[in-house]
């Protein structure tokens, strides 16, 4: 499946340029496996790159001219380097004038030829945007030699997040993006970008991603609405116990004690927040024990979370989620990213993957006549330099 996209990708470039491209990078979306809406809560997450990728076919040029074609929409944007960069209309753009912005001004930097595709759904919560953000990032780092870390490839995808885009999001995307390993899950430390890797063997067990093809429209307000309200209840919290600086410092107990003057919306809000910290840290542990029930039973618990509480869950991803819930061969499944649609993330025995994708399918259709997309996927390397 790479093999077919790198192939596809090298092709088109050279019939839109005339040549062959100088670099091949692929940069995957992710999954996640527990720490939902932590990330910029100081928190915790567990997230791995995916072999679903963005492809780039690039090479620099000599006339300051940027060309930059998406191929899977017949999208095309050209500008000049030196443009003063602003957001434009075409919300694609968005992500490659995000980055470069940042990057302009730079020692070496030039005009460049791009072509891009993607298996990464878009809109399914498996952070297509971050994978062409960081892709963007570490093709600009490779063309022009700006020696930017890995850290600051994730950092700058964030930011071009926030200021192009409109998204406030936290660092987990673009950090899972740039620094997944195979077969490894990463435990990252939002507070301060420390994380080590666990190993993502699930044993008998599988993750299976079902997409309720509900396209997270809403996420940009909804998402934005929430980080709002979790600052303001995190400033009532800090007026009570000046010893707490981030969710981090903060129990169970405070959120309770502080119920009323937070208010019911920012008390749940909060309440998820904290205890979604602590079950990151239990999910880890029971994955290092390989007490798979217990991961699931977790799963379970952020997704009610998720759902009652932060409310950034949708009735197709609850249907999804109580349709396996008590099936005899899952361990665990929720809502997965950001919310508002998007995937499910489930951890299911392998021998029983197909007949519940087979279930589930039928059972979905009939609910809400969407025909769900099943994904079955890997645990893969962050973003890369593509050889042969
Ligand atoms: C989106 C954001 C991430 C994270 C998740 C929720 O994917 O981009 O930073 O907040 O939502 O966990």
């Amino acid at each position: 499946m790479k093999k077919k996209l790198v192939k596809q990708v090298t092709a088109f470039y050279k019939e839109c340029f005339g040549e062959k491209p100088q670099h091949i990078i692929l940069s995957p979306g992710r999954i996640n496996i527990i720490g939902e809406h932590v990330d910029y809560n100081d928190g915790y997450v567990l997230p791995a790159a995916i072999n679903k990728y963005v492809c780039f076919a690039v090479s620099p040029n000599e006339d300051g001219k940027c060309a930059i074609v998406a191929r899977d929409i017949d999208g095309h944007y050209e500008f000049n380097v030196n443009d003063e960069l602003k957001p434009v209309d075409k919300m694609w753009v968005n992500y490659f004038l995000g980055v470069l912005h940042q990057l302009q001004g730079r020692d070496g930097l030039r005009g460049f030829n791009i072509v891009f595709s993607s298996t990464v759904p878009m809109g399914a919560g498996l952070s297509s945007s971050a994978a062409v953000e960081c892709g963007f990032a570490f093709a600009l780092n490779e063309m022009f030699g700006f020696g930017l870390s890995k850290e600051e490839i994730a950092l700058i995808g964030q930011k071009s997040e926030h200021t192009f885009v409109g998204v406030n999001c936290g660092i987990m995307d673009q950090f899972a993006s740039v620094f997944g390993k195979k077969n490894q899950v990463i435990k990252l430390d939002c507070n301060t970008l420390e994380h080590n890797y666990h190993k993502a063997d699930f044993k008998d067990y599988a993750l299976l991603l079902l997409d309720s093809r509900v396209k997270h429209t809403h996420l940009t307000s909804g998402y934005n609405d929430r980080r709002r309200e979790v600052e303001e209840g995190l400033a009532v919290l800090k007026q009570h116990y000046p010893q707490v600086n981030t969710f981090r410092d903060c129990t169970e107990e405070m959120v309770l004690a502080v119920r009323e003057e937070l208010g019911e919306v920012n008390f749940k809000r909060c309440h998820f927040v904290v205890k979604e910290i602590q079950r990151v840290l239990d999910a880890v542990d029971a994955l290092e024990k390989q007490d798979f029930a217990t991961l699931g039973a977790l799963m379970l618990e952020t997704h009610d979370g998720l759902s009652d509480d932060y409310e950034v869950s949708c009735a197709e991803i609850d249907f999804l989620v109580d349709a396996v819930r008590n099936d005899d061969n899952v361990l665990g499944s929720r809502m997965m990213g950001g919310g508002f649609g998007g995937c499910s993330i489930t951890l299911v025995k392998k021998d029983a993957v197909d007949g519940l994708i087979e279930r589930v399918s039928r059972e979905y259709k009939e609910k809400f006549h969407i025909a769900l997309e099943p994904y079955k996927i890997k645990i893969a390397k962050g973003t890369t330099l593509y050889t042969e």
